[in-house]
């Protein structure tokens, strides 16, 4: 395992993905926003956005040309992954294996049961952390807490129809003008993946805190009067029930991702590189 820590107590970071959300990450370890943090390194698998996003940046990262590159920069001890699904498929194992730890947002890779064993075991073997955030969901904390207790988890994500236009998981209602709240998918969550790509992400992370992908239940709604995209949590069991509704505005630079989402990154690193009292779980 790599020194978590540099001698001034601070937690060396290699960013992965270097768009809306690691822009936003790398930018609040720069100015201040999360302390004991330092951003050595970047890469992205495009060039330019990872040279852009360096010369942004104060002290000035490495911008990296391959992730072999990113891991073996001195002092990194984690990846903070803002890639892409395909990205942590891609990496995952590389990173832990080279003794980092991976705080990661592309959380819907892990709706791939065999990919998140494999990543879990390199991390304990390794001795490194697996870290995902909220993101876009909210509760988590409190369906950790009672996940041996569930009986029944359910996500219902509802947008406008527009929002879904490209989805496979709507191409039959593509020239459909929907009036009034439509179900589109009620089901297993592993089954909403591929039919619904921009809700894998939620979908996976409220399934691998709770129930799994196969017992998740994910219920996706079109409605043409739905304020934004809305996400709401039910869950139920011995500990008794709870609901969460989360209404997310937008990212001003990418209307795919929340703004409660990059929220959800920073306070996540911040929480982890700080050394302060922590507050909730
Ligand atoms: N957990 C959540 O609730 C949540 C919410 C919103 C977004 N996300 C996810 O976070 C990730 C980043 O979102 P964003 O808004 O910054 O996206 P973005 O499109 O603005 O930026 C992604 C960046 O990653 C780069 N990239 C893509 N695939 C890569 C790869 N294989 N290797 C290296 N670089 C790669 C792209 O070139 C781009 O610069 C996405 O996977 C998105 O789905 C998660």
């Amino acid at each position: 395992m790599t020194e978590s820590r540099q001698k001034d107590g601070s937690v060396g970071i290699g960013l992965l993905g270097c768009g809306t959300m690691g822009g936003e990450v790398a930018l609040a370890v720069s100015n201040g926003a999360v302390q004991n943090a330092r951003v050595f390194a970047v890469f992205d698998e495009d060039g330019d956005q990872a040279n852009r996003l360096a010369k942004t940046l104060d002290p000035t990262p490495i911008a990296c040309t391959t992730v072999d590159e990113l891991l073996d920069v001195q002092g990194l001890s984690l990846v903070v992954e803002c890639a892409a699904p395909a990205a942590v498929a891609a990496h995952g194992a590389s990173v832990l294996s080279a003794g980092r730890s991976l705080l990661m947002l592309s959380s819907g890779a892990l709706a791939d049961t065999d990919l998140y064993e494999r990543l879990n075991g390199i991390a304990s073997e390794n001795g490194c952390d697996i870290v995902v955030p909220s993101g876009a969901l909210g509760g988590i904390d409190a369906l950790r807490s009672v996940s041996d207790l569930l009986e029944e988890v359910t996500l219902t994500s509802t947008k406008p129809p527009h929002a879904f236009s490209g989805a496979p998981g709507f191409a039959r209602w593509e020239d459909v003008e929907i009036t009034e709240p439509t179900i589109l998918y009620e089901g297993p969550a592993v089954g909403a993946v591929p039919l619904f790509p921009a809700n894998v992400n939620v979908a996976a992370t409220l399934s691998v805190a709770g129930l799994g992908p196969q017992k998740t239940i994910v219920k996706v709604v079109a409605d043409p009067a739905s304020p934004g995209n809305v996400h709401e949590i039910y869950a139920r069991g011995q500990f008794g029930e709870f609901t969460f509704k989360l209404v997310n505005e937008p990212h001003v630079r990418n209307p795919k991702t929340s703004h409660l989402a990059v929220l959800s990154a920073i306070e996540t690193l911040r929480a982890y590189c700080d050394r302060g009292p922590r507050i909730g779980t």
